[in-house]
């Protein structure tokens, strides 16, 4: 069996992303995580899986007696939140998703009010909070973060789950989770995601849910992925790459219009200017051809759908928030179910709730 103790940090940071699969799984073989770190883990079984238990949880959570039961499944653990960038959604759907399993939660949400501040490494702050809790959601602006303090833990004394929520302009495997969740759930009765087409648009270069969802959706029959942003905010050729080698038909465009025309899918994001090298430097570019108003939504289909991982700015204009096709708001709180379903399968209680009496 793949383990995370019988490798090095060197040799196991140097394999590929599908390489690095196995040592992450909780039973080999198995496919579903111990650690979440990147989309590369998720194949369509896991997602189905996953989508399944979200429902299920979904269900059994309706009634107050289904509530209370979920309520004890996890009530012997403890998850501690360590987010080290901003978040709302993310945070608050981990927090909501504990609370549905009965996890008992702490949090720091800003490195200024831990002892990083005093200069203490990530690696020993990881290494206290595992003296406390039994997972870690994280978030950090540092890539590859997750996937160090994964490694250290597995090989300390108290190995404990992590979880990715979020990896500088890396990875969010959890938001591409609740994005397929949301897409499977939108085509449920009208054919599945098979043969769909998903257009991209925004600051392709720097979101990292655009990163984790294009890899997600490779797992599906000839899904066509069209990316539309201003050159200077293109998608990044790693992720083009992954499409080529699997032989997944995408495009490359500045057309939002008849990306629109074409899509069952308009995935939307904001510039993400945290991360300009030079002051002002996303201000220049010019993204008005890149917005989501009143035109594009009329050349839009009947069965097609707007999503956004949000925060929004300006992207999608407020006078399509009410339209049933504005999938953003359902997007959101579908993230709370799959990261319940995702959390319940980690510390293996998938098959438990799925069989219980509810
Ligand atoms: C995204 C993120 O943090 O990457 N937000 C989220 O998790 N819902 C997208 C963004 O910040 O633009």
């Amino acid at each position: 069996m793949a383990k995370l103790t019988d490798i090095t940090w060197e040799d196991f940071s140097r394999l590929d992303l599908e390489a690095k699969k196995p040592y992450l799984e909780r039973t080999e073989g198995d496919g579903m995580p111990y650690h979440t770190l990147f989309a590369q883990q998720f194949d369509r079984g896991i997602l189905e899986r996953l989508c399944t238990l979200a429902n299920r949880i979904r269900f059994i959570n309706k009634s107050k007696e289904g509530a209370l039961y979920l309520k004890n499944v996890l009530a012997h653990k403890r998850a501690m939140l360590y987010f080290s960038q901003p978040s709302s959604r993310t945070f608050l759907s981990h927090l909501a998703a504990c609370q549905i399993l009965g996890l008992t939660t702490g949090s720091v949400r800003d490195a200024a009010t831990s002892s990083e501040f005093k200069g203490e490494s990530h690696e020993d702050s990881i290494r206290t909070f595992s003296s406390y809790f039994d997972m870690i959601i994280m978030r950090s602006p540092e890539q590859g973060l997750a996937e160090k303090m994964a490694w250290e833990l597995s090989n300390s004394e108290r190995p404990i789950p992590i979880l990715n929520a979020g990896s500088g302009k890396d990875q969010h495997p959890t938001q591409a989770l609740l994005d397929i969740y949301t897409l499977i759930r939108s085509f449920e009765n009208k054919g599945g995601i098979d043969g769909r087409t998903v257009v991209f648009c925004g600051d392709l270069k720097r979101g990292r849910t655009v990163r984790s969802l294009s890899y997600l959706l490779t797992n599906f029959s000839d899904v066509k992925q069209v990316f539309v942003a201003p050159p200077e905010l293109q998608v990044p050729d790693d992720v083009t790459a992954v499409l080529k080698a699997k032989g997944v038909r995408y495009e490359i465009s500045n057309d939002l219009r008849a990306g629109v025309r074409i899509a069952d899918a308009v995935y939307m994001t904001r510039i993400q200017d945290e991360w300009d090298t030079a002051k002002g430097e996303s201000a220049k570019i010019d993204t008005t051809g890149f917005k989501f108003g009143a035109e594009e939504l009329a050349l839009l289909g009947k069965d097609g759908i707007i999503m956004h991982p949000l925060p929004r700015r300006d992207e999608i204009a407020t006078c399509c928030d009410h339209d049933p096709r504005a999938m953003y708001w359902r997007q959101m709180r579908n993230g709370m179910w799959i990261r319940a379903a995702l959390i319940a399968s980690v510390f293996g209680f998938e098959q438990p709730i799925m069989n219980c009496g509810y």
